[in-house]
């Protein structure tokens, strides 16, 4: 049966590519983002993850307000980067895992979850960039990976409740994968954060806190909040911390935070960087 290493969550920002490009990790604004990192990246080698699945969400790239899905699972051989207008460089395609795919959309359907299942998707920064920041000295991550797309874009979107059942789910599905792989669950977005409208730079770096420990203590916690709620406690875009919560719902048994890191801002967000063991 496939092993769960552990879950990594981490915020996404365009201007991190940017950073990446130029080469401003040890720039004063950039170093304290980046010295979040190397204890990451050392965990990940002893917990020698081959495959990642993927919490994130599209921000238009591969799906606009026109056809707009809640939840979208990949089951491509690869998966392709493309241009998003930030001005980042795209990155090489990054390969796909479509046993695991299909197992966990099976899996996911059957406990009544209704999916879009795609097996050509273009994969934005909120994919690519956490991807760079666990393996940067890789030209590509050597991992294989599953996307996970969460509607965050267009409302209505799923609760906090539906999103951790939604982890849940694919957390049993990968546990129940009869494979020898070792498995890592990845959530990008958050933390707080608003990009526009009269409370642009809004950030809530006391209700981030509590919601990052009640992740390894009480991950029900979130779900006393409607998506309505949410985006009043942490902004417009904030509500990408729904990912965090697929991705510690997909964790079995018990569950310890391994490391914490958090810094305001990059950019207009809240940058959080936490890692879950999986005991
Ligand atoms: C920013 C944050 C995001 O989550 C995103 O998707 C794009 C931009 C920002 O803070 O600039
Ligand atoms: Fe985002």
């Amino acid at each position: 049966m496939a092993t769960i290493v552990g879950g990594i969550a981490v915020s996404h920002v365009p201007a991190i590519g940017n950073a990446i490009a130029r080469r401003l990790q040890h720039e004063p604004y950039w170093q304290p983002f980046f010295d979040g990192f190397p204890p990451v990246r050392a965990w990940l080698r002893e917990a020698r993850p081959d495959v990642v699945v993927v919490f994130y969400n599209d921000h238009g790239l591969n799906f606009f307000l026109d056809k707009q899905p809640t939840f979208a699972v990949g089951a491509a051989p690869q998966y392709v980067n493309a241009d998003e207008g930030w001005g980042i460089p795209s990155l090489p395609p990054f390969r796909g895992d479509p046993e695991l795919s299909w197992h966990i959309i099976d899996e996911v359907v059957r406990k009544d979850f209704d999916l879009t299942t795609c097996q050509e998707m273009l994969v934005d920064h909120a994919f690519t960039l956490p991807l760079k920041l666990l393996w940067p000295d890789e030209e590509s991550p050597p991992v294989r990976t599953v996307p996970i797309c969460i509607n965050t874009v267009q409302h209505p979107l799923a609760s906090a409740r539906r999103c951790l059942r939604l982890g849940e789910a694919v957390g049993e599905a990968v546990a129940g994968w009869d494979a020898d792989a070792r498995v890592l669950f990845l959530g990008t977005g958050g933390l707080s954060h608003q990009l526009d409208g009269e409370r642009a730079g809004f950030i809530n770096k006391e209700f981030d806190l509590k919601f990052v420990q009640s992740l390894s203590a009480d991950p029900q916690w979130a779900t006393q909040y409607s998506i309505e709620d949410l985006v009043e406690l942490t902004g417009t875009q904030g509500v990408e911390l729904l990912m965090w919560l697929a991705m510690r719902g997909a964790l079995r048994g018990r569950v310890r935070q391994r490391s914490f890191s958090y810094h305001i801002p990059i950019s207009n967000t809240a940058a959080g960087l936490l890692v879950l063991e999986n005991q």
